[in-house]
């Protein structure tokens, strides 16, 4: 089987997997990143399925990625979390990482809420602090890595999907509005995804602060990408890591432990955040 051109065939394959394993009809996603998957404990109902138990779906490699569905209940909807995920650096194609999205809106997921780890490049950014993702720079797409290559999936989209709003603007007003509610600043901005896994040079950052990145990370837009291209809504939120080095004289390191740490601050305002949201989903 080939690990780039998925069809209709592989994506009810592993939609019927799940069917048979849950008694719940999810509506929206979630896709967690690096250090955030405690927040699939908050599911109430839960069934758990090991992504290795789901025909065509990739299994995360990495630290801090647990590697399951969980569908059930959070905040009244009922969701289908991807406790952890895989990236294109782990030697997936770029069809492959963003199946599971397929394998979503083939289950009738009508709204997809991403998150992820990632280095602040704002220098107004600090460590813990939550992003609400206001666009982003597909670079690695502009360059040739899109999960859209290949034939296109008519059934899900057009050839040429619009990104002009790949962040819904009204589950952005309320995330701004839930935020305030409970008090913290909610940052705003524009992410940048490269493919890793190396770590930025401080010239990298430099040259994406003048390219208008206000994060940087490894992950989200061919999960966006695609989602888009199938029409579902889609909020996203980064949780800043760690500040990313800009200047070379400084003596500092970016760590994957140091993205994990952040989590464990980042993740309670991402539950928070999240749930609020999804109290005051507004129908699609
Ligand atoms: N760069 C890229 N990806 C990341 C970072 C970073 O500094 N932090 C978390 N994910």
């Amino acid at each position: 089987m080939s690990d780039e051109f998925f069809t209709r065939k592989e994506f009810d394959e592993a939609a019927d997997a799940i069917r048979n394993r849950t008694r719940h009809h999810p509506q929206i996603g979630l896709i967690l990143g690096s250090g955030l998957s405690p927040l699939a404990d908050e599911v109430g109902k839960a069934d758990a399925i090991p992504f290795s138990e789901i025909p065509h779906f990739p299994v995360s490699t990495i630290e801090g990625h647990m590697g399951s569905l969980v569908i059930g209940e959070l905040a009244g909807q009922s969701v289908m979390v991807m406790q952890g995920r895989t990236h294109y650096y782990e030697g997936y194609s770029m069809q492959r990482i963003t199946l599971p999205v397929r394998v979503m809106q083939v289950l009738g997921v009508h709204t997809l809420f991403v998150t992820n780890a990632a280095g602040g490049i704002n220098l107004r950014f600090q460590p813990g602090d939550l992003m609400l993702i206001t666009d982003h720079i597909n670079i690695i797409g502009m360059a040739g890595l899109n999960p859209l290559r290949g034939p296109n999936l008519d059934e899900f989209g057009p050839r040429f999907p619009d990104m002009s709003c790949a962040y819904d603007r009204a589950l952005q007003m309320i995330a701004r509005r839930v935020a305030s509610d409970l008090g913290f600043t909610l940052q705003e901005g524009v992410y940048m995804c490269l493919a890793g896994p190396s770590f930025e040079t401080p010239a990298d950052i430099r040259f994406l602060r003048a390219a208008g990145a206000d994060a940087v990370g490894m992950s989200t837009v061919p999960e966006v990408t695609v989602a888009r291209h199938g029409g579902t809504r889609v909020m996203g939120v980064s949780g800043i890591s760690n500040v990313a080095i800009s200047d070379p004289s400084e003596d500092r390191e970016t760590t994957h432990e140091e993205v994990l740490e952040a989590g464990r601050i980042i993740v309670p305002r991402l539950i928070g955040l999240l749930k609020g949201v999804l109290r005051d989903l507004p129908p699609v």
